[in-house]
């Protein structure tokens, strides 16, 4: 502990001294493509290196090798701003290190991502529609890794629901999602950023590039004839990437045009403000938002201008259910007994990703530090200093300004061919002293792209592992996983000498698997008394049908101690469980099969409720069940139907196609009611079911 003590503080005196003396360094590196290779030993260290001669390699190693993105000197792409409360948001978030997938992986986690995010879609005046607290449509915002992945989760979501409304609208349930695919189509201007082309390439969709107009900004009328040619060729426009802020020259698509197009066309619009998005913290900068009303989807990048360090980018949507239509699979391990419920989001089912840091502690520590004030201030600061740089421009003749100049950017040229300005950039760009990126306005970007990965951006994430390799060497990490692979023996071990309980599968490394003998009732009770004692923390894992909890030896500090009281609390509480269900201690029951109860209990009649939770599908006593994919679908249909139940008619045919009502033991119903058009009267039952179980909950 003193070590991290005296080695964190001097880490921190290292950041203070860097960041304010960052003007005596070169802003742009000297040096050469695989400098690195002959400063390095090309296998790691065998055993642990001492602290101190890891630190000096970051000035031997590190430091001349770094682009210094925090330099007042960098002019390049767009700003990668920290600040130490963002810092230290960070240092909090990663030495919590919890991974907030669903609610219950940590709840602090995803709370506070939806109350910031609330904040900050109040903070640049979003409408209610993308407030978690307020939307009626199911709205809500959520911290993506870049602007990349959020235009291209939008783009999955925006796919999604065209298939399935174009499956609905033809009503041709059995047409092929892959033929639909072929033929949708997405726009976006010349000028949009290369993670818009990205998007579509992975998503596997067409993408038309609309040429902008003279201000570099795609309008109304040049979207018009796009549509209309591809709706002439049989092609179905279903997305278009609106971008606020261009990264060539800050340009605004007209939204205000484009919006009520794309309403009439049944287009998705997500904007892509990932820049610009900071300023319209001020009421200032909000008229590039108008038309707002008519997008579906809209992300920015704090980790750009707004003081939040890389990763950090916050987006909305309008309605999260085409994303939980897009990304839900809902595996055993990772269902809570919260599980579908409005305040216990998963936000698992907003992203690609299955796991995600605890972001929003640097984005609530930076809004709190600053306040709306303070980074009001901090937005105009930098558009003032950006037309202060622009007007020196402009008294020099030899420059020009080819366009106008919006908030921080200024993107000018030397009078002449491009060659001249050309190797300005080249010169300027080797001496050091200041660092900028060049664009070609009406032509791609001439940047360098991540090539390896959705996102553009990326972190200098190898710092870390470096750090821990070194620290450890290979011996010290072979220890540690040792050490974890003997304490899940030892746990394992315990397990086995108490008759009670069963091992269903081999052990390998630190994942001990084991279970209650008997039916899954038993080790579901055991596992939910145990997680709500808050004394340890385990999951669940469904293996052919046996429910098992899962032991995983997880942090540094666990000892053998830790591992016997882990036990000892497992063995008390399996007790209590035992007790609970009236089993002797010697004898654990056997599963009860369906045909026994049955025979109990004869009014019994039988179908299957698949629930959230608990997590053992239920036998209950009803003729007629619903069963739906999603919560949200049950909201979605109370909307529709209100108290009607008005299924006659063509009312929304693709949610109810979606709702399948399972009948099971129908006999009954069908003695008592013979109809003629059983399937609908089927489907009322259940909807009727499940109207009555969103009423009641
Ligand atoms: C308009 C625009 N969109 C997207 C991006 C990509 O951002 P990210 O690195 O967060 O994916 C950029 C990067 O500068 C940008 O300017």
């Amino acid at each position: 502990d003193i070590f991290v003590v005296t080695t964190g503080k001097e880490m921190v005196d290292f950041i203070t001294d860097y960041l304010e003396t960052i003007r005596k360094r070169r802003v742009f590196p000297d040096v050469k493509p695989g400098y690195m290779r002959h400063l390095l030993p090309e296998s790691a260290p065998i055993n642990g290196e001492d602290w101190n001669t890891i630190f000096a390699d970051i000035e031997r190693v590190i430091m001349p090798g770094v682009t210094h993105w925090q330099s007042p000197y960098m002019h390049a792409y767009f700003p990668a701003l920290n600040s130490p409360a963002s810092i230290l948001g960070d240092m909090l978030s990663d030495a919590i290190g919890s991974l907030g997938f669903t609610w219950a992986s940590s709840p602090a986690c995803t709370e506070l991502e939806i109350i910031v995010m609330d904040w900050l879609a109040k903070m640049i005046g979003l409408p209610d529609d993308f407030l978690h607290s307020k939307s009626p449509t199911n709205g809500g915002g959520v911290i993506q890794t870049t602007a990349s992945e959020s235009t291209f989760v939008a783009l999955l979501a925006a796919r999604t629901e065209a298939i399935l409304r174009i499956k609905a609208e033809n009503c041709m349930e059995e047409l092929d999602d892959a033929e639909i695919n072929s033929r949708l189509v997405a726009y976006c201007s010349d000028q949009a950023h290369s993670s818009v082309e990205k998007a579509g390439l992975i998503g596997l969709v067409k993408m038309r590039y609309i040429e902008s107009d003279d201000k570099l900004s795609l309008r109304g009328d040049k979207l018009i004839e796009a549509i209309k040619h591809d709706r002439d060729r049989g092609l179905i426009p279903f997305y278009i990437c609106v971008t606020l802020g261009t990264t060539g020259a800050c340009a605004f698509d007209n939204l205000l045009e484009i919006g009520p197009i794309a309403k009439n066309e049944e287009i998705w619009i997500h904007v892509d403000a990932a820049y610009a998005g900071t300023a319209f913290i001020c009421p200032e900068f909000r008229k590039w938002m108008d038309g707002i009303e008519y997008v579906q989807s809209l992300a920015f990048n704090p980790s750009k201008w707004m003081l939040t360090h890389f990763d950090c980018t916050a987006m909305w949507v309008r309605n999260s259910s085409a994303l939980h239509r897009t990304f839900n699979v809902e595996p055993l391990y990772l269902k809570h007994e919260n599980s579908g419920q409005r305040l216990a989001m998963d936000f698992m089912h907003w992203q690609i990703s299955l796991s995600k840091k605890f972001r929003s502690l640097k984005l609530w520590f930076v809004i709190r530090n600053y306040g709306i004030k303070g980074l009001q201030l901090h937005v105009r600061k930098g558009v003032k200093l950006a037309s202060a740089f622009e007007e020196l421009i402009r008294n020099d003749s030899r420059f020009e300004l080819p366009v106008e100049r919006h908030l921080g950017l200024v993107v000018f040229r030397l009078k002449g061919n491009n060659e001249l300005t050309e190797c300005l950039l080249k010169k300027l760009n080797s001496s050091g002293r200041l660092h900028c990126v060049p664009a070609s306005l009406k032509g791609t970007l001439a940047m360098d792209f991540m090539h390896w990965q959705i996102s553009l951006s990326k972190k200098f994430r190898s710092l870390k592992l470096w750090f821990v390799i070194r620290n450890y060497g290979i011996k010290g990490l072979q220890l540690h996983v040792r050490k974890g692979v003997k304490l899940a023996s030892a746990f394992e071990e315990l397990i086995r000498s108490d008759s009670r309980f069963e091992l269903p599968v081999e052990r390998h490394l630190g994942l001990v698997v084991f279970r209650l003998k008997g039916h899954n009732e038993l080790t579901e009770c055991l596992l939910k008394k145990l997680n709500s004692s808050g004394r340890l923390h385990c999951v669940p894992a469904s293996l052919k049908g046996t429910y098992v909890i899962r032991f995983t030896v997880t942090s540094l500090q666990t000892t053998i101690a830790d591992i016997q009281r882990d036990f000892a609390i497992i063995k008390e509480t399996a007790t209590t469980v035992l007790k609970t269900y009236g089993i002797p201690e010697n004898r654990i029951s056997r599963a009860i099969p369906l045909a026994e109860i049955k025979k109990r209990t004869p009014g019994f009649g039988t179908s299957l409720l698949l629930s959230n939770s608990p997590m053992t599908p239920k036998i209950i006593n009803a003729s007629f069940v619903a069963i739906f994919d999603q919560q949200d679908l049950a909201q979605e249909f109370v909307r529709h139907f209100g108290k009607h139940m008005d299924l006659t008619g063509n009312s929304n045919p693709s949610l109810r196609r979606r709702i399948k009502g399972l009948m099971l033991t129908d006999k009954q119903h069908r003695q008592n009611k013979p109809t003629k058009d059983w399937d609908l009267e089927c489907e009322k039952y259940s909807l009727l079911k499940l109207f009555e179980w969103y009423t009641l909950t």
